[in-house]
């Protein structure tokens, strides 16, 4: 290792690996990746380092299936878990991600008593629960990643629909990362143009529904497994809002203390991301309709979260 930053990378899978790759070909941290099975973060590692000539970083790249080596890690990026099948929904994952959840934030956090832990397994939310209570974290050190990638297939879709770069485009979706997300058209921008200006209310409300619906369209299309370019790109950009500590404004999964009148859950909320983790819950006023959105969507969160097991 070195005196660069690092990051522990748990699963190495689709989202996991892609991730790594990510954060190592932007020289931002060393990887140490992990993953029960023998042998898989140690091959992708191996593979990722070949990378390195090329893309010329000098960032390190290691697997291991041992949580000692991942002792010392500024963040933990939590991808292990089982992903979809079609059909399912991401709520049908529970019981199996909270046990594998629950153990590998206990092996990891015993070890890396101050990092910043970003929760990416489904279903995210109820996920982020199970993570902040077998860490014992504050809330400022344990994030949920969903928002993110929420907004970026509503850019995708607005970009598309207006023919527009998707750079001038800005979106925000809030609540949890399941069907009762709540995008935010009044708040979502082509150069600064909400797009209920834009379009049509129909379009708005298909744009909406799209993306509500954005991780089970891929999962339909892929048959075995769900996204993992998109989701491990939004991993990786609050991996760099935190090590930059740049201050993004960036929709996280974030344990509420009565910020938005909703308290004792984690929901998808703006929050300024830095060297602290969740620095800020960046509040916005909601009109009565999203407020209701809002509510049930951390009501939805709530109801999982109580039927976790002990
Ligand atoms: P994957 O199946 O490709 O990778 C998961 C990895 O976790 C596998 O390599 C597996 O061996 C490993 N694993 C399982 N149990 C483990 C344990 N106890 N310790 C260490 N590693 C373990 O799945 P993929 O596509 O990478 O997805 C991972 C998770 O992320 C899924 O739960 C998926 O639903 C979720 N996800 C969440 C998104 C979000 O927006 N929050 C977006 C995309 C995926
Ligand atoms: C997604 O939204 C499956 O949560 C994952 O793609």
């Amino acid at each position: 290792m070195s005196s660069r930053p690092k990051v522990t990378v748990i699963g190495a899978g689709n989202v996991g690996a892609t991730t790594a790759q990510r954060i190592a070909e932007a020289g931002l941290a060393d990887i140490v990746l992990v993953d029960i099975v023998e042998g898989l973060p140690q091959g992708k590692a191996l593979d990722l380092a070949e990378a390195a000539p090329v893309i010329a970083h000098d960032a390190h790249v290691i697997g291991t299936n041992d949580y000692a080596d991942t002792a010392g890690s500024d963040i933990i990026v939590v991808t292990s878990g089982i992903p979809r099948k079609p059909g399912m929904s991401r709520d049908d994952l529970i019981a199996t991600n909270a046990g594998i959840v629950g153990a590998v934030v206990t092996a990891s956090a015993a070890v890396s008593p101050d990092a910043i832990i970003i929760v990416v397994t489904n279903p995210l939310d109820v996920m982020c629960h199970v993570a902040m209570k077998a860490s014992g974290f504050p809330r400022e050190r344990v994030l949920g990643m969903a928002g993110v990638l929420d907004s970026a297939r509503f850019r995708t879709f607005i970009a598309q629909e207006l023919g527009v770069s998707v750079e001038d485009t800005h979106a925000f979706v809030l609540g949890g990362h399941g069907d009762t997300m709540v995008p935010l058209s009044r708040y979502s921008t082509v150069a600064g143009v909400p797009i209920t200006e834009l379009l049509t209310p129909d379009r708005v409300a298909a744009l909406e529904q799209r993306t509500a619906n954005g991780g089970a369209e891929i999962v339909a299309l892929l048959k075995t497994g769900s996204a993992f370019y998109a989701p491990a790109a939004s991993a990786f950009e609050m991996v760099d809002a935190i090590l930059g500590d740049r201050k993004r404004v960036l929709p996280c999964a974030t344990y509420l203390k009565g910020e938005f009148g909703i308290d004792g859950v984690f929901v998808g909320v703006p929050v300024v991301l830095g060297r602290n983790g969740l620095e800020r819950v960046f509040e916005i006023t909601l009109t009565p309709e999203e407020r209701v959105a809002f509510e049930k969507s951390a009501a939805a969160v709530r109801e999982l979260v109580a039927a976790l097991p002990d």
